[in-house]
């Protein structure tokens, strides 16, 4: 009989786990299903990416390359780090990882048992077990709809104990799309190095930005030393599934983090890194056409959903979901289901993101307009107004024949 570690015991599956598998049911079945639970760009990698990594194919790019990645790659990102995010990095300072790697390397080099790290709530799903994994507590700084789903630095202060050792940060945020402003990123920076803290600044969606600036904690003064930034291709040139992202760290940590790397990856694809250099180096235009295209659907998505009036909606500044609360009579994860079997709409609960994400549902703006309309805005009005979105008959999570009842906030 298997027997299981404790830690892993300890994490939970992921409560989107029940939508995609009712998804896969029902394509099963033959039943269309718009699917807007997937945090991934609906886009082509562009095209020059692709070829550069044919081209690595053929040159015989296809070996171990150096555990932190190849040259060539580290000395773009860190060009890229100084040239658009102002942080003092060099070559020597980057990791060549998938993105969830770098986080995962980090919480393993830097967390011991008995530590607590700092993840906004809500915030993104894997924060929180990745903390677990490595043997420490994760402790939820709550940053909702109040706080414009931004961590305050007070609130983040009165979760700090003598046991805390990072805080993590995510801007443009998933699932609240929030923006960090300048003084809100500097009050956090300065609470850090106050309390002696290791910023992990999570920046993957900084190029889907509609509103403000993107701030890197690790630009800051004197934030250099104490923070770990960590970024990505997954989102900005549409490769999720190339596995290529990267971290930056001042060298003490960069030393103790590159080891786990040595351990568990060895290094990330040798073609995939030189299409990251490629994707570093090559026409921005894409990624603008892209960006315009998530900034449109932003717009309209926030027209129609202002349209039901018993739901609330932020305005996100930046990365492509949408964070409505609904504030329905139901927990959000049998909302979803509701919406899922009557719309054939699959989103997201906003409880997989954490307690303050509860009564919220979260949708990644994948569709293109006219399908977003017609396949998922008017029949989840619909649904939301006391209809039936489709011919199935709508149940509550008791099995009754009544429709939730939605409340402005
Ligand atoms: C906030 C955030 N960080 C990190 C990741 C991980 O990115 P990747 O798939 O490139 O490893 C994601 C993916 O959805 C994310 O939303």
């Amino acid at each position: 009989m298997a027997r299981f570690a404790k830690r892993v015991l300890s994490i939970e599956p992921s409560p989107t786990v029940r939508i995609s598998e009712l998804v896969t049911e029902m394509k099963a079945r033959g039943e269309k299903v718009v699917s807007l639970a997937i945090g991934e760009p609906d886009f082509p990698t562009p095209a020059h990416i692709v070829e550069a990594a044919k081209k690595a194919l053929d040159d015989g790019y296809t070996k171990y390359t150096p555990a932190p990645g190849i040259k060539e790659l580290r000395e773009a990102i860190a060009e890229k780090s100084q040239r658009e995010n102002k942080i003092p990095a060099k070559a020597e300072n980057v990791i060549v990882a998938p993105t969830k790697h770098t986080l995962f390397l980090t919480c393993m080099a830097l967390l011991d048992r008995g530590d607590e790290a700092l993840i906004p709530d809500p915030g993104w799903v894997s924060y929180g077990p990745m903390v677990t994994l490595a043997g420490a507590k994760p402790v939820p700084v709550r940053a909702a709809d109040e706080d414009g789903f931004v961590p305050s630095a007070e609130t983040v202060e009165q979760a700090v104990t003598p046991h805390t050792r990072l805080l993590m940060l995510n801007s443009p945020s998933n699932p609240g799309g929030s923006v960090y402003s300048r003084d809100a990123m500097r009050a956090l920076a300065d609470l850090a190095a106050d309390r002696d803290l290791i910023v992990v600044s999570d920046e993957i969606y900084e190029k889907i930005l509609y509103d403000g600036e993107h701030v890197s904690p690790a630009s800051l003064d004197g934030m250099f030393d104490r923070t770990v930034t960590v970024h990505g291709f997954s989102k900005t040139y549409a490769m999720t599934g190339w596995r290529l992202g990267w971290l930056v760290a001042p060298t003490p940590l960069f030393r103790e983090i590159v080891k786990v790397q040595e351990h568990t990856i060895t290094c990330a694809t040798a073609f995939a890194q030189k299409a990251g250099v490629a994707a570093l180096r090559g026409p921005t235009a894409p990624i603008e056409a892209m960006v315009a295209e998530f900034r449109a659907r932003r717009d309209l998505v926030m027209k129609e959903l202002a349209k039901i009036d018993r739901l609330s909606t932020d305005r996100p500044s930046g990365a492509f979901y949408v964070f409505p609360q609904v504030d329905a009579g139901l927990d959000s994860a049998t909302l979803c289901e509701r919406i899922l079997k009557e719309a054939s709409v699959a989103v997201t609960p906003g409880s997989a993101f954490g307690e303050a994400g509860e009564g919220h549902i979260v949708s990644a703006a994948r569709a293109r307009s006219s399908i977003f309309r017609r396949k998922v805005l008017i029949p989840t009005r619909h649904l939301m107004e006391g209809g039936e979105a489709s011919t199935a008959s709508p149940r509550d999570s008791r099995g009754r024949g009544t429709p939730p009842t939605m409340r402005c906030r």
